[in-house]
């Protein structure tokens, strides 16, 4: 099939280079100023004990409607608040269908670039139409377009600096590689800590103050020989398991580093060669039994990005406005990614069909008259202004859910503070908090709360 052409198989094994000479100044680069040192420890000296362990999935390439299914599968477990666990999909333009990117940001997942056509250190423009793209097509606010991932990890330090010149907030590309290497996230003002994975540029002088780096962590296999993306690739799904597992627990008993688990959906997706259903079943055992642990939450690198900025002990984190899982409450059917009348399906009878090659999507907002290209990404619609049919783009001033493009009408003033939604946080009462040391030091006010939620279960 021709979308598998867009997969992109990945040498599972990356090399280790030291990066030389990295040397950051903790007194001069603080927090409360956008700058960060890499460091092994949680930030703002929190104990390993009280850090949520974040657990990011992360998905690269098109988005199609079998990719995403299986995106959906490997994010099927819930965090300690009650809400679904949160991934981050680094979207390149061919073969992807708007109306579902669309989708995936109102369901709370992050929407980041991976360039226009998928190339190796991509020059400007290719990171940029990417952005606009995501932008006009699957409406999705330029502020919170913040992240990038180099495909094939292939970066130079011209990839950091596009970054910083169209304002993106992080990179996702370099590698963290072996017990030597295992930083938290990072600032770019003293530049890279990582080792360099093989496809990297030289890192040494790369100085970008404010750009954040998250590094892509590996799992060690029994040959202690570290891979980085589709682990699944590397071995049977047990063994895959169990090397996962080992690395986890070390992030889990050491000090906590994120654990990450990096998805070219297509390989895990049946397709007219493959079935690769033993290798995803292997991941979502994998994921389950990551869930059940305390303290384990499953977030978006934008999430992880919020805590980072300002870092809060594990018991605060479900009450932190980013970890919310809400859906506004809108009686009809607009084109804003969600099924809002709750029949099944999002959009029904609204999308647009654009078909243009490599580019045939479906979207919200108007087709446009020519194929969308690197140096012309937007083209002009193929529906005028004023004319039937014309679909209205998000503004500024309203976002995503409440825009509805065919009426040209906000549904909810956001600056009111009223907006109306419906909380989807369900109240698991076997899940994290059955830990039996946890359960000892419940308090009478956490069980007070806990009937009164099991009794709002019932009720629904
Ligand atoms: C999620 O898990 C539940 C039960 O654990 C199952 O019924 C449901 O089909 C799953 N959904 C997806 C998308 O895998
Ligand atoms: C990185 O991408 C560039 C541009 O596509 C290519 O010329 C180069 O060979 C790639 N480097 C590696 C190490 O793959
Ligand atoms: C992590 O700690 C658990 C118990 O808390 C233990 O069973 C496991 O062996 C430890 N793993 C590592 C890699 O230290
Ligand atoms: C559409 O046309 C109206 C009236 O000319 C104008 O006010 C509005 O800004 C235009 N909107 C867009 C999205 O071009």
């Amino acid at each position: 099939m021709r979308w598998i052409s867009n997969a992109v198989v990945l040498a599972a094994t990356v090399m280790m280079v030291q990066a030389q000479g990295y040397s950051c100044d903790g007194n001069a680069c603080q927090l409360a100023h956008n700058c960060l040192c890499a460091s092994k420890n949680p930030p703002a000296g929190l104990n390993p004990k009280e850090t949520p362990q974040f657990v990011v999935v992360t998905f690269d390439d098109s988005v199609q409607d079998s990719l995403m299914a299986t995106a959906k599968k490997m994010l099927n477990v819930t965090n300690p608040n009650g809400c679904k666990a949160k991934g981050t999909w680094y979207v390149s333009m061919e073969y992807t269908d708007f109306s579902l990117v669309q989708q995936w940001y109102v369901d709370g997942h992050e929407v980041a670039d991976h360039t226009f056509s998928h190339v190796g250190n991509p020059p400007s423009e290719e990171i940029a139409a990417a952005k606009s793209m995501l932008h006009t097509y699957a409406g999705i606010p330029n502020n919170k377009i913040v992240g990038f991932r180099a495909p094939f990890l292939n970066y130079s330090q011209d990839t950091f600096k596009h970054l910083s010149e169209q304002q993106f907030t992080y990179d996702s590309s370099a590698s963290a590689v072996g017990d030597d290497d295992l930083y938290w996230p990072y600032t770019l003002d003293y530049g890279l800590a990582n080792l360099n994975d093989a496809t990297g540029g030289s890192s040494a002088s790369v100085r970008i103050p404010g750009l954040w780096e998250f590094p892509m962590y590996s799992v060690a296999n029994n040959a202690g020989i570290p891979q980085l993306m589709d682990v699944y690739l590397a071995g049977p799904p047990s063994d895959v398991k169990s090397w996962s597992l080992t690395t986890f627990d070390k992030h889990y008993n050491g000090s906590r580093q994120p654990f990450g688990i990096y998805v070219h959906p297509t390989h895990l997706t049946p397709n007219a060669a493959a079935d690769p259903a033993a290798q995803l079943n292997g991941m979502l055992e994998l994921i389950k039994t990551i869930a059940e642990k305390p303290d384990v939450w499953f977030v978006t690198n934008y999430q992880l990005l919020q805590w980072m900025k300002n870092p809060v002990k594990v018991s605060e984190l479900g009450k932190q406005a980013y970890m919310k899982c809400q859906q506004p409450t809108i009686p009809q059917e607009i084109c804003n990614g969600l099924d809002d009348d709750s029949n099944g399906t999002p959009d029904d009878n609204l999308l647009n069909n654009c078909n243009f090659g490599t580019t045939n999507f479906k979207t919200c907002f108007n087709c446009p008259a020519t194929a969308p290209s690197p140096s012309n990404p937007t083209p002009n619609p193929s529906t005028q202004n004023g004319s039937a049919g014309y679909r209205y783009p998000v503004p500024d001033t309203c976002d995503t859910v409440w825009w509805d493009p065919v009426g040209n009408k906000c549904l909810c003033d956001l600056s009111s503070n009223s907006c109306p939604y419906k909380d989807l946080a369900t109240v698991s009462p076997g899940g994290k908090s059955s830990d039996a040391s946890n359960l000892v030091h419940f308090s009478v006010s956490h069980l007070g709360l806990s009937m009164i939620l099991v009794a709002l279960v019932t009720l629904y």
